[in-house]
């Protein structure tokens, strides 16, 4: 359409011409590329934006705004809003901010006006204090205006980094995201992909055919199960479109608007003091028997509530929110169901990366421990273990937000430390009765320490249990450190609520700060 475009040739109603200028914009290209789109599973971008908010909430802006590429017929094809819904509207009440990528308009490539108005919410989201949400559903950077494109994608990537933890930033992809553009979302807090319609890639399967002779299928590739149980880089997968936009709306009510805010108090008909019997009898005392850590988890959390993030991904750590007598929590914790809970290379990123997340944003810190060590590993070493378990250590030892920990069981070695240690400002330390924390399991501790002892008796096997029993007996139970005040705490499982419930109210105007620097230097 065109700009100066009015509605008749006769009397100028503004009103009228408004109406229909808005009338316009609303139809994009036509309802035969919306048809298109909802053929393809997928929602349009103003649909999309109707369910993310709440009801009627939503406020467009530069509705109008238009390209100025004049190459390659673009000239006389202009469509007010040039492909992609910006605004502000309400989630869960409060004010938030969005663009919304509108694959009907140029397949929702992105421009220079398109990213100039993406920069523009932006700009606003960061000036009033409120999450950025951004859907994602685009060819990319758009072809026909060149390095204009290239500059605006550069524009919105440098805002990411700006406003990364000062306002939450949440990414949806709900159609294609490739090359260069993928950073953008990288960039952000969390991203939900959607199962079946969604594709992230730097390059997709036919340039990876053309360079390496790879097969692979784009769902293979990029697609939304790979990306959160392969390659870690979604937090999300969900099923439709529908629960991906709830699933936004979920998220944000546990996180503050911004960094100089606390999260939200939830409403709470769980009684915060609630006794939980069945945590009495729950862990298996041999130590090397898994269980279920969300088994211990849930019944502390409200209603038994646990929002896992990055489910699929690194399950031998499990990390997520949940709220305790109504206040948010960020929950870290070892899964000794998934090799024995044992920390490596993916478990120690995703868990340093969410712990980053919730120090950035004033949620609370309870970490539940029950971990044998570092996994052992030609491959794990030469992957870089130290790097990246450093990231988890670092994580932990910086975040200033109140830290509460949990020793559910074992607590062994250099991951002792690294849980949430009291040595690395754990405020409040708790502990199981059958706690053991050592630098090893018994078994292996008294094979190191009495080697030449058991290679001399007459009867090894039974020489052996007779130490390790000794060992047990003097480190692997929780009194050794709670005498050097190491823990806080031990405590009846059953007490579990009331203590981590008793521990946040305590903590809840903590005051905490790092030595004034530009910045760390976290291992990358
Ligand atoms: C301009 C584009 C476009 C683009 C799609 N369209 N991508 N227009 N620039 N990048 C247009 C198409 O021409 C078409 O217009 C309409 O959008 C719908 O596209 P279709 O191909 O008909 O749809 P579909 O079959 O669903 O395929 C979608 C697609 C495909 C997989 C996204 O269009 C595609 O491969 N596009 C190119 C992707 C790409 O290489 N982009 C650059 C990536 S590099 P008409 O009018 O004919 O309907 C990049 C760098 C970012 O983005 C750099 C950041 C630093």
């Amino acid at each position: 359409m065109d700009e100066g475009r009015i509605p008749s040739e006769g009397v100028r109603d503004p009103i009228a011409e408004l109406e229909y200028r808005t009338e316009q914009a609303m139809l994009g290209e036509g309802q035969e590329r919306v048809d298109k789109q909802h053929e393809a599973g997928k929602m349009t971008a103003r649909e999309r934006l109707t369910l993310l908010m709440d009801e009627g909430t939503f406020t467009e802006l530069d509705r109008f705004v238009v390209h100025r590429c004049a190459d390659f017929g673009m000239g006389d094809r202009k469509v007010p809003g040039d492909g992609v819904v910006t605004g502000y509207g309400r989630v869960n009440g409060r004010t938030t901010f969005a663009f919304a990528q509108d694959f009907t308009v140029f397949g929702g490539s992105l421009g220079e006006s398109y990213a100039a108005k993406i920069c523009k919410v932006m700009d606003l989201a960061q000036r009033s204090g409120a999450p950025m949400i951004g859907l994602n559903d685009s060819g990319g950077a758009r072809i026909q205006e060149g390095v204009v494109s290239l500059a605006g994608y550069a524009d919105i990537f440098l805002r990411n980094v700006m406003v990364s933890g000062v306002i939450p930033q949440i990414s949806a992809i709900m159609g294609p995201c490739a090359g260069g553009a993928v950073y953008s979302p990288a960039m952000t807090d969390f991203i939900l992909m959607v199962k079946g319609t969604s594709s992230l890639f730097v390059t997709g399967p036919d340039v990876i055919r053309a360079v390496t002779h790879e097969e692979v299928t784009k769902e293979d590739l990029g697609g939304a199960l790979t990306h959160s149980t392969k390659s870690g880089v979604a937090h999300f997968a969900s099923d439709n479109e529908e629960e991906c936009l709830l699933l936004i709306r979920e998220l944000l009510s546990y996180m503050p608007q911004n960094n100089l805010e606390d999260p939200p108090l939830g409403p709470t008909d769980d009684d915060p003091l609630r006794e939980i019997k069945e945590l009495d009898t729950l862990i298996p005392l041999n130590p090397n028997q898994p269980y279920d850590m969300r088994d211990v988890i849930r019944p502390i959390l409200d209603n038994g509530v646990l929002l896992e993030v990055h489910e699929g991904y690194a399950q031998n750590i499990v990390v997520g929110f949940g709220r305790v007598g109504g206040r948010s929590v960020g929950i870290v914790a070892n899964q000794p169901m998934v090799l024995a809970g044992v920390l490596d290379i993916e478990s120690s990123v995703k868990g340093a990366r969410f712990v980053r997340f919730c120090d950035a944003f004033n949620i609370p810190i309870v970490t539940f421990v029950d971990v044998p060590g570092f996994l052992p590993g030609v491959g794990q070493e030469l992957g870089g273990i130290i790097r990246q378990g450093a990231k988890l250590l670092y994580a932990f030892c910086e975040a200033t937000v109140p830290k509460i920990t949990l020793i559910t069981r074992k607590a062994y070695g250099g991951a002792y430390d690294v849980m949430s240690s009291k040595h690395i400002r754990g405020d409040m330390n708790f502990a199981y009765p059958w706690a053991e924390i050592a630098v090893m399991g018994s078994e292996g501790a008294v094979n190191i320490i009495f080697r030449k002892e058991l290679a001399a008796a007459a009867d090894p096997e039974a020489e052996r249990a007779r130490l390790v029993q000794e060992y047990r007996d003097r480190f692997a139970n929780p009194y050794s450190a709670a005498a050097h005040g190491y823990v806080d705490e031990v405590i009846v499982p059953s007490r579990s609520r009331e203590k981590i419930f008793t521990a946040l109210e305590m903590l809840k105007d903590k005051r905490d700060t790092n030595p004034p620097k530009k910045h760390g230097n976290i291992p990358l």
